[in-house]
């Protein structure tokens, strides 16, 4: 099945393509600018250029599911955040839906909250909590991965994952990556929302414990 990765220059979205490609995938690197191609090309991953602050036509792009990866970042301000995690994903869901596409994999956040308040990053929550919020109102089969802190470092393999693991910590973004890669083959996850942090549970066995 052909992927949609959006964000897929970007540090997690950029690990998702790479494993789905390794797993024998056909992953489509959604970019926001044709410049980023050619580490793409290098990977013989095909790419699809589109902004997330505009809809998207993916009716002819023959992907069978959508990964929600893109993000504003810390260094923007508020408005941004409400243009790109909320809006642009937003965006995307209705691009989806319009296309037929069924399956979708949003990348939200420990935290994330419609109704979030008293956080330094509060907007951050509230708009990735309205996109999950939207998500879950559509009939498509949804996934929402919540992780905590993103790190750089390898990745374990093993996690703590649960619809709600009440308490915060960090998750290399290898693993969230394979969380992401690992819930598009299992269909326990389909229709589910859950938190994930680093842990000892082998990623397989913690989806599939989701049924
Ligand atoms: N950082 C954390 O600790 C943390 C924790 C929990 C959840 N998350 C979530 O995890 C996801 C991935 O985070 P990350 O740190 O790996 O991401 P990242 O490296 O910041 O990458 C984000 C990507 O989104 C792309 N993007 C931004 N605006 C766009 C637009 N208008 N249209 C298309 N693409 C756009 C960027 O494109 P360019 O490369 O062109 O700039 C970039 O490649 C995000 O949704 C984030 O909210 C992060």
């Amino acid at each position: 099945m052909r992927v949609l990765v959006a964000g897929a220059n970007g540090n997690t979205a950029s690990r998702v393509a790479r494993q789905l490609k390794e797993r024998g995938g056909q992953p489509v690197a959604m970019i926001r600018d044709a410049n980023q191609r050619a580490k793409f090309e290098a990977m013989e991953v095909e790419t699809f250029v589109a902004d997330l602050e505009n809809r998207t036509r993916l009716e002819d792009s023959g992907c069978g599911a959508v990964v929600f990866a893109a993000g504003s970042g810390s260094k923007t301000g508020p408005d941004k955040t409400i243009l790109v995690d909320e809006i642009g994903a937003v965006h995307l869901i209705d691009s989806a839906m319009d296309a037929g596409i069924k399956r979708f994999i949003m990348l939200s956040s420990i935290n994330a909250d419609p109704w979030s308040e008293g956080h330094k990053i509060s907007h951050y929550y509230r708009a990735k909590g309205i996109a999950d919020f939207y998500l879950r109102q559509t009939a498509l089969d949804y996934t929402i991965v919540r992780p905590g802190r993103l790190t750089d470092g390898p990745g374990r393999g093993t996690v703590d994952l649960a619809p709600s693991l009440g308490r915060s910590g960090e998750i290399a973004r290898e693993d969230v990556a394979q969380v992401i890669v690992e819930s598009l083959e299992t269909p326990a996850a389909v229709g589910k929302t859950f938190d994930v942090l680093e842990g000892d549970t082998p990623i397989r066995e913690a989806l599939k414990a989701l049924d």
